[in-house]
């Protein structure tokens, strides 16, 4: 898989996908990211990327040409292009889980206001938003986003099952509580049916417990 950042502030995108599990996979060549300075598609001596808004208000948007230029060079004909916007589709894991299946992504990160129409009507497969906060720029939630997805391809984590066992895998249910060892500290101690041994009561306890943690955390997830 590929993917294609193209920002304001690529090292913001490319800081934290060069640690860890995202620099292991990208290592082992599971995945081959690339961020791209916008600027370097901008034609006129300033290399300016951003203009006043038409009909006026507050701000400044990212100009269609750079972006236009950016793509035209970068996309192949699987391409998915995506753009970060607080104004897209909520990101969830099932989403991540349909990107991790994509060949390549180009990933638009928008600044200021956000971007000429013109590039999401003419440019844009998706535009996703990853919560109901507005950041500094896009670089952030691109990497939020990539981050999800790479994490899922296959190897990229050492466990293979570790991906089916977490939260929002299944969308409706938090994960339920876990301890490890001291079996107590400062006076706290693990339940103690996580230490008898009985797999089908440590069963029935952890769903008992992931339903009253989404109960508590995520009630909207119930419906
Ligand atoms: N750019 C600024 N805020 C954002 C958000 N919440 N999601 C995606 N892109 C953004």
């Amino acid at each position: 898989m590929r993917i294609d950042i193209i920002t304001l502030f690529p090292e913001i995108a490319l800081a934290p996908l060069s640690e860890s599990i995202i620099r292991r996979a990208r290592e082992k060549k599971l995945v081959d990211i690339h961020a791209h300075q916008l600027r370097d598609w901008a034609t006129d001596k300033h290399r300016k990327t951003d203009e006043y808004l038409c009909g006026g208000g507050q701000g400044m948007l990212l100009k269609p040409e750079p972006i236009f230029a950016a793509v035209d060079e970068l996309k192949q004909p699987t391409t998915k292009v995506i753009l970060m916007t607080p104004q897209g589709i909520p990101f969830r894991q099932s989403h991540a889980q349909h990107l991790a299946t994509a060949e390549h992504l180009i990933i638009l990160c928008g600044h200021y206001e956000g971007v000429d129409h013109r590039v999401i009507e003419a440019l844009v497969d998706e535009e996703i938003s990853i919560g109901d906060y507005v950041l500094t720029n896009g670089a952030i939630a691109a990497a939020v986003v990539t981050d999800a997805i790479v994490r899922l391809l296959p190897g990229a984590l050492g466990d293979a099952r570790s991906p089916e066992e977490e939260s929002f895998t299944d969308p409706t249910m938090l994960e339920a509580p876990a301890y490890t060892k001291p079996n107590e500290f400062q006076g706290m101690k693990v339940p103690s049916v996580l230490l008898s041994g009985d797999h089908q009561k440590i069963a029935t306890w952890k769903k008992e417990q992931a339903l009253r943690r989404t109960q508590e955390n995520r009630p909207d997830l119930l419906g």
